[in-house]
């Protein structure tokens, strides 16, 4: 095979025909939201209005000043890089098994002549702590389960204070949202994106929603590739250095009653340069029930999804290819 040519598996036709927005002003739109005026007495009312009509209309956030040592992010960062350099060989050792999601390899495919994403993916389980696998826990670099480590508290440290903020924008009790999401559930799928010459016949990550509450996610080097459906178009999310890009899953939306939104999103790749990137998935807990909170149904006069067991919810997202909406779009009652 030459080293133009692509195999077959990997060349899409609809979706690399779809329009992009590329105008910059809309790419600089997501909103931006500052961590430490959400945190701040005196301007934590305005950053918690500007998060929850991020949340509503955009679905999408970049958070910055989020306070997380910079030296949890870089070495965290170092170490994934450096795992996705080692030879396919050692990582195949933590190759994903059938009937389990974690572990290295492609998600979502579920027959043999659907396209692949043009990357490599690694999924883990980080917490409830109890919940990990060692067995797919990368000990090379020696210092990778570490720098996993610091880096999923530090997540779910940041993501349950949005948790708080969020429940105050939707004006209920932080307890009756917090509750759903005890023991901080929380899963990873790290993804690298090598280069393709022929980027534009691929893709990198197919169009899909997030099952989660709340998605962080890290962008791990500069180059750019997440894309967000707005109004029918792609637009490129433009991650500031240093921040996080903060998204709404299908579980929030469900909780919300329909006021926030999981909007679908997807990852291009670049000609010549290879991605990196992170996402923490924050769930509810296994008994939780993923249906819309109480008080707001009560608000709105009706429940606009229907209500289901975390589990059900889950294996019934994970059965699916990654697919849109379409998951979502069945809850609704
Ligand atoms: C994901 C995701 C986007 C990216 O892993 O769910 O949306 O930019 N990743 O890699
Ligand atoms: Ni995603």
């Amino acid at each position: 095979m030459s080293e133009e040519e692509i195999p077959e598996r990997y060349i899409r036709f609809e979706e690399t025909a779809e329009e992009v927005n590329g105008s910059h002003d809309m790419s600089s739109a997501i909103p931006i939201i500052d961590f430490n005026k959400l945190l701040d007495l005196e301007s934590s009312k305005k950053e918690c209005a500007k998060l929850g009509s991020a949340c509503r209309q955009w679905g999408f956030f970049q958070l910055i000043n989020h306070g997380v040592p910079p030296e949890v992010i870089s070495n965290f960062r170092n170490d994934m890089t450096e795992f996705f350099k080692k030879p396919l060989e050692e990582k195949k050792v933590y190759s994903m098994e059938p009937g389990n999601l974690e572990g290295y390899g492609q998600h979502f495919v579920v027959s043999e002549n659907q396209k692949l994403d043009w990357a490599d993916m690694f999924y883990l389980v980080l917490r409830p702590k109890d919940s990990r696998n060692l067995r797919f826990w990368p000990n090379n670099p020696p210092s990778f389960r570490e720098s996993i480590d610091m880096y999923s508290s530090e997540a779910a440290k940041i993501v349950s204070c949005l948790l708080r903020f969020v429940a105050t924008d939707m004006g209920v009790e932080p307890e009756s949202l917090l509750e759903r999401f005890q023991g901080q559930p929380q899963s990873m799928r790290m993804t690298y994106y090598p280069p393709c010459k022929q980027a534009d016949k691929v893709v990198g990550l197919s169009p899909h929603v997030d099952c989660a509450g709340l998605t962080l996610l890290l962008q791990a080097n500069d180059v750019q590739g997440l894309q967000i459906r707005k109004d029918g178009k792609w637009v490129t999310v433009n991650a500031v250095d240093g921040a996080f890009i903060v998204n709404v899953g299908d579980i929030l939306e469900i909780l919300s009653n329909g006021r926030y939104k999981s909007i679908e999103h997807r990852a291009v790749v670049h000609p010549t340069k290879e991605r990196m990137s992170a996402a923490v998935f924050h769930h509810t807990c296994k008994d939780a029930t993923v249906g819309p909170l109480p008080e707001l149904v009560k608000k709105d006069g009706e429940a606009l999804y229907s209500s289901i067991g975390y589990m059900d919810f889950i294996t019934r997202f994970f059965a699916a290819k990654l697919d849109g909406r379409n998951h979502l779009e069945s809850l609704k009652s």
